[in-house]
């Protein structure tokens, strides 16, 4: 029995994926004998609905000044952040004066546009290599874990917010009611909290548990996000659902009372009960679908090799750590991962030690098939590497299902 993070309730997991290393942990030779693991495990509050990690590292395991994670690297994510940014900087900042601040900033993907535009504006990042980068680009950040002591800082040196956004953070966070509390105290009384993180209707719709790791502590659902804030005297006011990382929702939270409620958001509610979101059966059911998918690729791959395929992996996501440590994926079914990060190149993934290498590896010599662990960038990437399938090369994705093609 696990104890809620939301409601204190107490809930069994319902599905474990054995030992995980940290997703972001791109390590070197030398470190491996050091490699840190936990019990990746999940489960689902049957009080507040919220389904979460049974066990999370420590915060500073996984976000640090070595921190992989840079969210420019897509052009996709960039221009998703610029229209994000266009939203708030055309619905919900006044002309006076305004203050933005962004809980989770990385490298500054979403707050360019604000400083661009000389608003005033606030990062906060605690992984100090990505907030540096940002810094370099002339956006305002702090270095530290948002919560609510650091709130109540932001609010004394440069007064309350008209906005916060905060995106794919948090969901990442455990301790959310402290969250929400600097929030609700950090925005003005008409001030606008927008985030978006992964959906769990997507990820059981679509069986894309590579979503599942030691970062993503909660999935999120309307309910369970409803659920939250109503415990702190704030509401959603209204829902967007976003394309980007495999199917997202933005939620619009507001302090309870100040705006109407869009329509849209008692629909998605009873949508996600008619779906069975808060009941054990989907989820023992999103179990069986990520047993036959693991069961999938491991044949799939198993095959390609002793055709005596060359099967490399496209992008070193974080995402790709459970796929790879889950399915039992050996440098002997896959040569190397490529990836444009330059931190990760050089390095091995965590916990099988699968070699990143460049970009430019892939490009010198393409192999038979690509195994697309960036899928939620597919669009993007199959459109500019279509010399890579004229000259023969395949696909391989697992996301919804596994498929090879052209
Ligand atoms: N918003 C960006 C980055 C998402 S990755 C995007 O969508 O691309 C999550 C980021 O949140 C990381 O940069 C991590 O360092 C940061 N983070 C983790 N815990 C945090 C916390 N308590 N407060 C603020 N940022 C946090
Ligand atoms: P992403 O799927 O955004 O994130 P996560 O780590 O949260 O699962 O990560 C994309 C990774 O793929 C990142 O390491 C960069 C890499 N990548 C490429 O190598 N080439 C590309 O064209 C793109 C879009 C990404």
């Amino acid at each position: 029995m696990s104890k809620c993070r939301i409601c204190d309730n107490t809930f069994d997991p319902f599905i474990s994926f054995g030992k995980m290393p940290i997703a972001n942990g791109f390590l070197t030779s030398e470190e491996f004998e050091k490699e840190y693991f936990y019990e990746l495990k999940v489960g689902f509050c049957t009080k507040c609905t919220m389904v979460q990690l049974v066990e999370q590292p420590d915060r500073d395991m996984m976000f640090h000044d070595n921190y992989a994670y840079f969210s420019s690297i897509s052009s996709m994510m960039a221009a998703h952040f610029r229209d994000f940014a266009k939203l708030v900087m055309d619905n919900y900042i006044p002309d006076k004066n305004p203050f933005v601040v962004e809980i989770g900033s990385n490298d500054g993907i979403m707050l360019r546009h604000f400083a661009d535009r000389g608003i005033r504006h606030l990062g906060i990042e605690p992984s100090g290599n990505v907030a540096q980068v940002a810094r370099e680009k002339g956006i305002e950040t702090l270095c530290e874990f948002f919560e609510e002591s650091v709130a109540d800082h932001i609010k004394a040196e440069h007064g309350q917010a008209d906005v916060v956004v905060a995106a794919n953070v948090m969901c990442h966070i455990p301790y959310l009611d402290s969250i929400v509390r600097g929030v609700l105290r950090l925005l003005k009384p008409e001030g606008m909290f927008i985030f978006e993180d992964p959906y769990l209707g997507d990820i059981i719709e679509i069986t894309s548990y590579d979503q599942i790791y030691d970062e993503h502590v909660f999935y999120f659902s309307v309910t369970s996000v409803q659920y939250l804030f109503n415990m702190h005297g704030m509401q959603v006011i209204d829902i967007m659902p976003q394309n980007v990382h495999g199917g997202s929702m933005r939620y619009l939270i507001a302090h309870k009372g100040v705006f109407p409620v869009s329509a849209k958001v008692k629909s998605q509610i009873q949508k996600e009960e008619k779906l069975g979101l808060h009941k054990k059966e989907i989820f023992n059911k999103f179990r069986l679908n990520v047993e036959r998918s693991r069961d999938g690729l491991v044949q799939t791959l198993t095959n390609l090799k002793n055709q005596g395929k060359r099967v490399i992996g496209y992008g070193a996501t974080s995402k790709s750590t459970t796929v790879i440590n889950y399915c039992g994926i050996t440098p002997d079914l896959i040569a190397f991962i490529s990836d444009t990060t330059p931190t990760k190149q050089g390095k091995y993934s965590p916990g099988t030690h699968i070699p990143i290498k460049p970009y430019d590896e892939f490009c010198s010599k393409y192999p038979d098939v690509a195994l697309l662990f960036a899928w939620n960038h597919g669009e993007e990437i199959m459109s500019k590497e279509t010399k890579f399938t004229d000259a023969g090369g395949n696909w391989l994705v697992y996301v919804p299902e596994v498929r090879i093609f052209h």
